[in-house]
Protein backbone atom coordinates (compact mmCIF):
# COMPACT_ATOMS: atom_id res chain seq x y z
CA UNK A 1 0.00 0.00 0.00
CA UNK A 2 1.59 3.11 -1.12
CA UNK A 3 2.49 6.40 1.42
CA UNK A 4 -0.15 8.33 -0.47
CA UNK A 5 -2.68 6.13 0.87
CA UNK A 6 -1.72 6.27 4.23
CA UNK A 7 -4.69 7.01 6.98
CA UNK A 8 -5.80 5.62 10.50
CA UNK A 9 -9.14 5.61 12.68
CA UNK A 10 -9.50 8.21 14.37
CA UNK A 11 -7.13 10.65 12.28
CA UNK A 12 -9.64 13.34 11.45
CA UNK A 13 -12.10 13.45 14.36
CA UNK A 14 -10.79 16.67 15.68
CA UNK A 15 -11.67 18.05 12.24
CA UNK A 16 -15.12 16.14 12.57
CA UNK A 17 -16.00 18.04 15.73
CA UNK A 18 -14.40 21.51 14.82
CA UNK A 19 -17.07 20.70 11.31
CA UNK A 20 -19.89 19.98 13.75
CA UNK A 21 -19.06 23.10 15.75
CA UNK A 22 -19.22 25.21 13.04
CA UNK A 23 -21.59 24.06 10.63
CA UNK A 24 -24.31 22.73 12.43
CA UNK A 25 -26.29 24.83 10.60
CA UNK A 26 -25.37 23.39 7.11
CA UNK A 27 -25.69 20.22 8.55
CA UNK A 28 -28.81 20.29 9.09
CA UNK A 29 -30.63 22.58 6.34
CA UNK A 30 -33.36 20.80 4.78
CA UNK A 31 -35.33 22.91 2.82
CA UNK A 32 -35.34 22.71 -1.53
CA UNK A 33 -32.30 21.25 -2.84
CA UNK A 34 -30.84 21.08 1.08
CA UNK A 35 -33.51 17.86 1.39
CA UNK A 36 -31.44 15.14 -0.30
CA UNK A 37 -28.24 17.27 -0.47
CA UNK A 38 -25.25 14.61 -0.14
CA UNK A 39 -21.85 15.22 1.90
CA UNK A 40 -18.43 14.08 -0.47
CA UNK A 41 -14.93 12.71 1.09
CA UNK A 42 -12.81 13.27 -1.86
CA UNK A 43 -9.43 10.56 -1.10
CA UNK A 44 -10.81 7.87 1.00
CA UNK A 45 -7.19 6.05 1.76
CA UNK A 46 -6.20 2.51 2.27
CA UNK A 47 -9.03 1.68 4.66
CA UNK A 48 -12.28 3.79 4.58
CA UNK A 49 -12.13 4.52 8.39
CA UNK A 50 -12.16 8.70 8.17
CA UNK A 51 -15.03 8.46 5.98
CA UNK A 52 -17.16 6.07 7.86
CA UNK A 53 -16.36 8.11 10.98
CA UNK A 54 -17.48 11.43 8.91
CA UNK A 55 -20.74 9.69 8.12
CA UNK A 56 -21.57 8.49 11.55
CA UNK A 57 -21.54 12.16 12.33
CA UNK A 58 -23.14 13.22 10.38
CA UNK A 59 -26.07 10.93 10.01
CA UNK A 60 -28.32 10.48 8.58
CA UNK A 61 -27.04 12.71 5.84
CA UNK A 62 -25.85 10.81 2.75
CA UNK A 63 -21.88 10.80 2.93
CA UNK A 64 -19.89 9.75 -0.73
CA UNK A 65 -16.72 9.00 -0.45
CA UNK A 66 -14.50 9.11 -3.71
CA UNK A 67 -11.45 8.08 -4.96
CA UNK A 68 -9.46 8.02 -7.84
CA UNK A 69 -7.92 4.25 -7.35
CA UNK A 70 -10.41 1.66 -8.21
CA UNK A 71 -8.64 -0.76 -5.87
CA UNK A 72 -9.21 2.04 -2.89
CA UNK A 73 -13.22 1.59 -3.78
CA UNK A 74 -13.33 -1.82 -4.47
CA UNK A 75 -12.38 -2.26 -0.95
CA UNK A 76 -14.29 0.86 1.03
CA UNK A 77 -17.48 -0.97 -0.75
CA UNK A 78 -17.16 -3.59 1.90
CA UNK A 79 -17.80 -0.83 4.72
CA UNK A 80 -20.89 0.08 3.13
CA UNK A 81 -23.88 1.24 5.32
CA UNK A 82 -27.49 2.67 4.91
CA UNK A 83 -25.58 6.49 4.46
CA UNK A 84 -22.28 5.91 3.42
CA UNK A 85 -21.23 4.72 -0.62
CA UNK A 86 -18.01 4.85 -2.42
CA UNK A 87 -17.22 5.78 -6.10
CA UNK A 88 -14.45 6.61 -8.32
CA UNK A 89 -13.56 9.58 -9.28
CA UNK A 90 -11.96 12.84 -8.49
CA UNK A 91 -12.37 16.86 -8.14
CA UNK A 92 -14.60 17.09 -10.98
CA UNK A 93 -17.45 15.25 -9.57
CA UNK A 94 -20.26 13.77 -11.33
CA UNK A 95 -23.21 15.52 -9.38
CA UNK A 96 -24.25 18.99 -7.93
CA UNK A 97 -26.37 20.05 -5.48
CA UNK A 98 -23.87 18.87 -3.24
CA UNK A 99 -23.71 20.27 0.71
CA UNK A 100 -20.07 19.64 2.12
CA UNK A 101 -16.71 18.94 0.07
CA UNK A 102 -13.96 17.35 2.00
CA UNK A 103 -10.29 17.19 0.85
CA UNK A 104 -7.99 15.98 3.40
CA UNK A 105 -4.25 14.94 2.91
CA UNK A 106 -4.77 14.42 -1.14
CA UNK A 107 -3.37 17.81 -2.44
CA UNK A 108 -0.31 17.85 -0.09
CA UNK A 109 2.06 16.04 -2.51
CA UNK A 110 1.18 17.81 -5.61
CA UNK A 111 2.25 20.79 -6.52
CA UNK A 112 1.10 24.62 -5.47
CA UNK A 113 -0.27 25.69 -9.10
CA UNK A 114 -2.58 22.30 -8.62
CA UNK A 115 -4.87 23.78 -5.83
CA UNK A 116 -6.70 26.65 -7.31
CA UNK A 117 -7.68 24.61 -9.99
CA UNK A 118 -9.10 21.71 -7.82
CA UNK A 119 -10.75 24.50 -5.70
CA UNK A 120 -12.56 25.41 -8.70
CA UNK A 121 -13.85 22.26 -9.65
CA UNK A 122 -15.35 21.75 -6.24
CA UNK A 123 -17.02 24.59 -6.29
CA UNK A 124 -18.84 23.49 -9.33
CA UNK A 125 -20.35 20.81 -7.57
CA UNK A 126 -21.68 22.75 -4.36
CA UNK A 127 -25.03 24.60 -3.34
CA UNK A 128 -24.77 28.36 -3.13
CA UNK A 129 -23.69 28.20 0.95
CA UNK A 130 -21.99 24.99 0.83
CA UNK A 131 -18.87 24.22 1.77
CA UNK A 132 -15.21 22.78 1.03
CA UNK A 133 -12.69 21.66 3.46
CA UNK A 134 -9.38 21.21 1.87
CA UNK A 135 -6.07 20.75 3.89
CA UNK A 136 -3.03 18.72 5.39
CA UNK A 137 -2.95 16.87 9.09
CA UNK A 138 -0.30 14.77 10.52
CA UNK A 139 -0.62 10.71 10.55
CA UNK A 140 -2.27 10.48 13.54
CA UNK A 141 -4.29 13.57 13.07
CA UNK A 142 -2.63 15.39 16.06
CA UNK A 143 -2.09 18.72 14.24
CA UNK A 144 -4.04 19.79 10.89
CA UNK A 145 -5.17 22.73 9.07
CA UNK A 146 -7.73 23.41 6.28
CA UNK A 147 -8.83 26.15 3.82
CA UNK A 148 -12.59 26.81 4.99
CA UNK A 149 -14.36 27.68 1.20
CA UNK A 150 -17.59 28.62 0.69
CA UNK A 151 -19.53 28.51 -2.46
CA UNK A 152 -21.24 32.58 -2.90
CA UNK A 153 -23.21 34.05 -6.12
CA UNK A 154 -19.76 34.61 -7.59
CA UNK A 155 -17.76 30.92 -7.47
CA UNK A 156 -15.80 29.30 -3.93
CA UNK A 157 -14.59 32.06 -1.60
CA UNK A 158 -11.65 31.62 0.85
CA UNK A 159 -13.82 32.28 4.27
CA UNK A 160 -11.17 30.97 6.76
CA UNK A 161 -8.05 28.84 7.80
CA UNK A 162 -9.06 26.48 10.48
CA UNK A 163 -6.74 24.76 12.99
CA UNK A 164 -6.45 22.28 15.24
CA UNK A 165 -4.09 20.53 17.49
CA UNK A 166 -4.58 17.60 20.03
CA UNK A 167 -2.08 18.98 22.66
CA UNK A 168 0.17 15.52 22.13
CA UNK A 169 3.14 17.25 20.66
CA UNK A 170 3.09 20.18 22.64
CA UNK A 171 0.68 23.13 22.24
CA UNK A 172 2.66 25.90 19.74
CA UNK A 173 1.36 28.05 16.80
CA UNK A 174 4.75 26.71 14.57
CA UNK A 175 3.02 23.33 15.24
CA UNK A 176 0.82 24.82 12.39
CA UNK A 177 3.63 26.16 9.72
CA UNK A 178 4.26 22.44 8.54
CA UNK A 179 0.84 20.79 8.23
CA UNK A 180 -0.45 23.91 6.23
CA UNK A 181 -2.76 23.32 2.83
CA UNK A 182 -0.20 22.82 0.14
CA UNK A 183 -0.83 26.44 -1.50
CA UNK A 184 0.02 27.92 1.40
CA UNK A 185 3.49 26.30 1.42
CA UNK A 186 5.20 27.76 -1.62
CA UNK A 187 8.68 29.17 -1.84
CA UNK A 188 8.35 32.16 -0.89
CA UNK A 189 6.69 32.32 2.71
CA UNK A 190 2.72 33.02 2.64
CA UNK A 191 1.66 36.24 4.89
CA UNK A 192 0.14 33.36 7.10
CA UNK A 193 3.65 32.95 8.50
CA UNK A 194 3.39 36.27 9.59
CA UNK A 195 -0.04 35.39 11.75
CA UNK A 196 1.91 32.25 13.15
CA UNK A 197 4.72 34.54 14.22
CA UNK A 198 2.86 37.10 15.86
CA UNK A 199 1.15 34.43 17.88
CA UNK A 200 4.09 33.19 18.97
CA UNK A 201 5.16 36.12 19.78
CA UNK A 202 1.92 36.35 22.03
CA UNK A 203 2.19 33.31 23.28
CA UNK A 204 5.63 34.03 24.56
CA UNK A 205 4.62 37.10 26.68
CA UNK A 206 2.16 34.94 28.77
CA UNK A 207 2.87 32.79 31.86
CA UNK A 208 2.73 28.58 30.95
CA UNK A 209 -0.41 27.52 31.46
CA UNK A 210 -3.15 24.98 29.25
CA UNK A 211 -4.79 28.02 28.36
CA UNK A 212 -1.54 29.90 26.66
CA UNK A 213 -2.25 29.22 22.71
CA UNK A 214 -6.01 30.32 23.12
CA UNK A 215 -5.04 33.37 25.65
CA UNK A 216 -2.34 34.31 22.81
CA UNK A 217 -5.01 33.91 19.90
CA UNK A 218 -7.00 36.20 21.55
CA UNK A 219 -4.04 39.19 21.02
CA UNK A 220 -3.87 38.26 17.34
CA UNK A 221 -6.29 40.25 14.88
CA UNK A 222 -8.52 37.85 13.19
CA UNK A 223 -8.08 34.60 14.82
CA UNK A 224 -11.25 33.50 16.93
CA UNK A 225 -10.88 29.87 18.97
CA UNK A 226 -13.56 26.91 18.86
CA UNK A 227 -14.57 24.94 21.29
CA UNK A 228 -13.93 21.16 21.15
CA UNK A 229 -13.88 18.73 23.14
CA UNK A 230 -10.21 16.63 23.50
CA UNK A 231 -8.14 19.55 21.47
CA UNK A 232 -7.75 23.43 20.60
CA UNK A 233 -8.95 24.72 17.03
CA UNK A 234 -9.52 28.36 15.87
CA UNK A 235 -10.26 30.13 13.08
CA UNK A 236 -8.20 32.54 11.08
CA UNK A 237 -10.81 35.04 9.05
CA UNK A 238 -9.37 35.10 5.51
CA UNK A 239 -9.54 38.96 5.28
CA UNK A 240 -8.37 40.68 1.69
CA UNK A 241 -5.29 42.27 4.39
CA UNK A 242 -2.72 40.56 5.65
CA UNK A 243 -3.69 37.08 4.26
CA UNK A 244 -3.91 37.60 0.39
CA UNK A 245 -0.99 38.20 -1.90
C1 LIG B 1 -3.38 9.96 2.23
S1 LIG B 1 -4.96 9.33 1.74
C2 LIG B 1 -6.04 10.37 2.69
C3 LIG B 1 -7.18 9.60 3.32
C4 LIG B 1 -8.01 10.45 4.27
N1 LIG B 1 -8.70 11.52 3.56
C5 LIG B 1 -7.14 11.02 5.37
O1 LIG B 1 -6.98 12.25 5.43
O2 LIG B 1 -6.60 10.26 6.17
C6 LIG B 1 -5.13 10.07 0.10
C7 LIG B 1 -6.18 9.37 -0.76
O3 LIG B 1 -6.50 10.24 -1.85
C8 LIG B 1 -6.55 9.51 -3.05
N2 LIG B 1 -6.23 10.47 -4.13
C9 LIG B 1 -5.02 10.99 -4.44
N3 LIG B 1 -5.13 11.86 -5.46
C10 LIG B 1 -6.45 11.88 -5.79
C11 LIG B 1 -7.21 12.60 -6.75
N4 LIG B 1 -6.63 13.48 -7.59
N5 LIG B 1 -8.54 12.39 -6.82
C12 LIG B 1 -9.14 11.50 -5.97
N6 LIG B 1 -8.48 10.80 -5.03
C13 LIG B 1 -7.15 11.00 -4.93
C14 LIG B 1 -5.54 8.38 -2.87
O4 LIG B 1 -5.85 7.28 -3.69
C15 LIG B 1 -5.72 8.07 -1.38
O5 LIG B 1 -6.73 7.07 -1.20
Amino acid sequence: MGFRRQTRPGRLALLDRVTLALEASLLSRRDGLWAQAPVVDIGIGSLPWTTVELAARVAPLQVIGVDDSADVVERARGFETPNVSFMCGSFSLPMRGVRLIRVMNVLRDGPPEAVAPAHALLGASLLDGGLAIEGSCAPSGEVGTAHWLRKTATGLAREGLVMWLDGSRGTHPMAFRDRLPRDLRGARPHPVFDVLARWTDALHRLPASPERLTAAAALVDGLTPIPIEGGQAFKLEWCPRPLQR
